[in-house]
Formats: C-alpha cells, sequence, structure tokens
C-alpha cells in the first residue's frame, strides 16, 4: 500500500490537513487540489511541520475539468479521498444554487474526470445529516435518507449519483468497476496532538466546539445553547462528536478495505464514522471547564431551527468491515481543541 498515490480534494481543509498528516505518516504520497474557499495554504505548511514532508499542492477547482485532467495525467493516483465542498448548512438555506453547484457538480466533474483517467477507487465524506427523521436516536446505515436543507441534499444526491455510478458496473460487466465508500461523518472536532492544525472557521462559528473554544479565550462574550428543554438527560442537544484524527484513520482504513476482498468486485457502501455515543451541550461544556480550568459563560436560547434532540451513530459496521473504531476521549478533543486554539487565537492568519 505505501507509495501510492492518494488525490485529496479540499486537502486545506479541517478535516483534509488531518488526513494529509496520517496519509504521509502511513507512507502514501498525496497530490491535494484546493481553491482554498475556506481555507489557507498555510495549513498544509503545517502538515509538512508535523510530517516532515511535502503534498503536492494544486490551487484550483474541482469544476475545473482540464486542472484535473493535467492533475490525472502527471500522477498516477490510486485513490481519490473527496473532501471539497462547502458545508455550512445556514448558509446553503441561502444560496442553495452555489451549494449544489460547488458540490453536485464539482462531484460529477470529478468523477469524469477519474473515469477518463480509469481511477475508479473513491472516499467519499458524507454526512450523518443525510439521514431522514427515526424513532431512534441511533442511527444505523440502513436507516432511510431525508435531509432537511440543501447541504445535506447535496450530499444525498452525490450519494445517489455514486450508487448509480456502482450499479451501472453490473449492468455493463465493467471490468474495473468503481469502489466507493461513503463516510458518513457524525460530529469531527478536536485538533491535531501538535496544536498545528485545527480547524479555522470563517467568522462567527455556527458549530459548537470552535464557538466554546473562542468563548473560553476571550474571542466570543459567551454561548448560547440552543435548548434545555429537549427530551434528553439535561434537557441539551445530544450529538456523537468524534476526535477529527480518528475520523481521517478511518479513511486510512477504507482505503484498505476498497483494495481488499470486500470490493473485489466494485461496490459502494455507507459507513458510520461516530464514536457511537452521544454527549450533550452541557456535558461538552463542563468537559471543556474540567480540561482548560477556565470558564464558559453560556445562557439558555430557544431552541435552533431544524436541530435534532439526540443523534448518535452506530458505528458497528465500520468495525465490522473496516476495523475501525475511534479511540479517543472527550478529554483528547476538548484538549486538543483547546491546544490548538490557544497555540493559534487568529487560526492561521
Ligand atoms: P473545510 O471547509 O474546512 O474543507 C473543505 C475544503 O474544500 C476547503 O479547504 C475548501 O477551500 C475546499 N473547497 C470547497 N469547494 C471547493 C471546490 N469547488 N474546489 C476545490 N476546493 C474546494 O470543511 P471540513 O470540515 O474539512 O469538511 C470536509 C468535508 O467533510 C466536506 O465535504 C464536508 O461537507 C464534510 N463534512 C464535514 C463535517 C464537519 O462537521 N466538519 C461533517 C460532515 C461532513
Ligand atoms: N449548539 C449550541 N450552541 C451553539 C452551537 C451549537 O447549543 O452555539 C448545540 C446545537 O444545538 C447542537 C449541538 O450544539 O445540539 C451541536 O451543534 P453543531 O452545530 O456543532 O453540530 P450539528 O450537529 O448541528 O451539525 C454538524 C455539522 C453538520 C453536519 C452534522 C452531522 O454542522 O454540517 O454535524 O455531521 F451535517
Amino acid at each position: 500500500m505505501n507509495g501510492q498515490t492518494i488525490l485529496v480534494t479540499g486537502g486545506a481543509g479541517y478535516i483534509g490537513s488531518h488526513a494529509c498528516v496520517e496519509l504521509l505518516e502511513a507512507g502514501f504520497n498525496v497530490v491535494v487540489i484546493d481553491n482554498l474557499a475556506n481555507s489557507k495554504i498555510e495549513s498544509l505548511n503545517r502538515v509538512r511541520q508535523i510530517t516532515g514532508q511535502a503534498v503536492t499542492f494544486y490551487q484550483g477547482d474541482i469544476r475545473d475539468k482540464q486542472v484535473l485532467t493535467e492533475l490525472f495525467s502527471k500522477h498516477e493516483i490510486s485513490t481519490v479521498i473527496h473532501f471539497a465542498g462547502l458545508k455550512a448548512v445556514g448558509e446553503s438555506c441561502e444560496q442553495p444554487l452555489n451549494y449544489y453547484h460547488n458540490n453536485v457538480y464539482g462531484t460529477l466533474v470529478l468523477l469524469e474526470a477519474m473515469r477518463e483517467a480509469n481511477v475508479k477507487q473513491l472516499v467519499f465524506s458524507s454526512s450523518a445529516t443525510v439521514y431522514g427523521e427515526s424513532d431512534s436516536a441511533q442511527y444505523s446505515e440502513h436507516f432511510p435518507l431525508g435531509p432537511i436543507n440543501p447541504y445535506g441534499r447535496s450530499k444525498a444526491m452525490i450519494e445517489d449519483i455514486l450508487r448509480d455510478l456502482s450499479a451501472a458496473d453490473s449492468i455493463t460487466k465493467s471490468a474495473s468497476p468503481w469502489k466507493i465508500a461513503l463516510l458518513r461523518y457524525f460530529n469531527p472536532i478536536g485538533a491535531h496532538e501538535s496544536g498545528l492544525i485545527g480547524e479555522d472557521p470563517n467568522g462567527i462559528p455556527n458549530n459548537l466546539m470552535p464557538y466554546v473554544s473562542q468563548v473560553a479565550i476571550g474571542k466570543l462574550a459567551q454561548l448560547s445553547v440552543f435548548g434545555d428543554d429537549y427530551p434528553t438527560r439535561d434537557g441539551t442537544g445530544i450529538r456523537d462528536y468524534i476526535h477529527v484524527v480518528d475520523l481521517v484513520k478511518g479513511h486510512i482504513k477504507a482505503i484498505a478495505a476498497l483494495a481488499g476482498e470486500g470490493f473485489r468486485h466494485g461496490g459502494c457502501k455507507a459507513y458510520n464514522l461516530g464514536a457511537g455515543r452521544g454527549c450533550s451541550v452541557l456535558e461538552i461544556i463542563n468537559a471543556f471547564e474540567k480540561v482548560t480550568d477556565r470558564k464558559v459563560p453560556y445562557q439558555i436560547a430557544p431552541r435552533r431551527a431544524g436541530d435534532l434532540a439526540e443523534c448518535y451513530a452506530n458505528p458497528e459496521l465500520a468495525l465490522k468491515e473496516l476495523q475501525w473504531q475511534a479511540e479517543k476521549t472527550l478529554d483528547d478533543m476538548v484538549a486538543d481543541a483547546w491546544r490548538w486554539q490557544s497555540k493559534n487565537p487568529a487560526g492561521y492568519a
């Protein structure tokens, strides 16, 4: 496996930069394409600082077929890990065309370039947000899909496209079938233990962990806890937080699985990447205060539209078929998020 070259789309971003570190440390060569729409090139300088190795970087857009064609002709890519896309739920409601163009059309262009280069192994960043309403708070891969916003629908559409692409192989009896892993992330948080790379959101964060970090460091005055009247153990929302380093290790396991017996005849399969247990907003605040020895001032605010009371993964399939499970604790996630935040109060700027 070592010596293979992996194309990482969106590799300068939060999860992508952590994936670059794990891939380089596992002996892969890494080529990144990123248009830096939501990231800074400094993240890749830091990747080099951590690993002592460089990635090959293309500043470009995945919707630019010419750049992709050139890239595939120059490098012998074995697998693509596809992170590039826009990810803010609220923004997707305001700019649906931008989201569908970037995420869905961008993926179509990438898939065409892959097909032309005969590169047919793909690990795709999907999301727990593709799931629909359910009686159970613990989500398994076979649960019905039903996203409720344009961002989530863009992910579900891409999943459909990828399933169709794989299904076509059995009709055409393709000799080199597509091998595709759809990884449905729950809530990635934390940072590399070096504190050199981490999440660097633009403007005021939407997500809980970066918001809490910025309150703790004094950039923001206080956290709003969106609802304390949910039917959960303390009334606040419960999510399955997963350390970003555990998450990216799941991608390396997925690459190995795509090359293995389970995908010998091709296929497209979804896997939950989550810890399999939920934490409430108040539990996150308490863990943060304990680990950092700082207060996180908060107020109870109304529920946020579109939020579920509780959502966590059934991660058994990833354990069984990818031999992957989350290993890091909530305290690890909080300590690493805080190390990144306190060493880089202005992010990569
Ligand atoms: P991120 O914004 O930090 O990284 C995405 C990267 O893609 C950025 O560097 C951005 O500049 C780049 N990009 C966007 N559009 C592009 C385009 N058209 N061409 C080239 N590059 C482009 O986000 P992230 O948190 O690292 O997320 C990575 C992937 O994981 C995304 O697809 C996201 O939807 C998915 N995901 C993230 C989460 C999460 O909570 N962070 C949860 C579930 C799924
Ligand atoms: N929350 C607060 N205050 C805040 C921010 C969040 O109380 O300022 C609460 C939310 O109500 C929720 C929990 O913290 O109960 C987590 O919220 P996040 O915004 O951090 O995460 P979500 O679960 O809402 O969504 C995230 C990503 C989605 C992705 C989903 C599943 O934003 O893109 O995880 O992967 F689809």
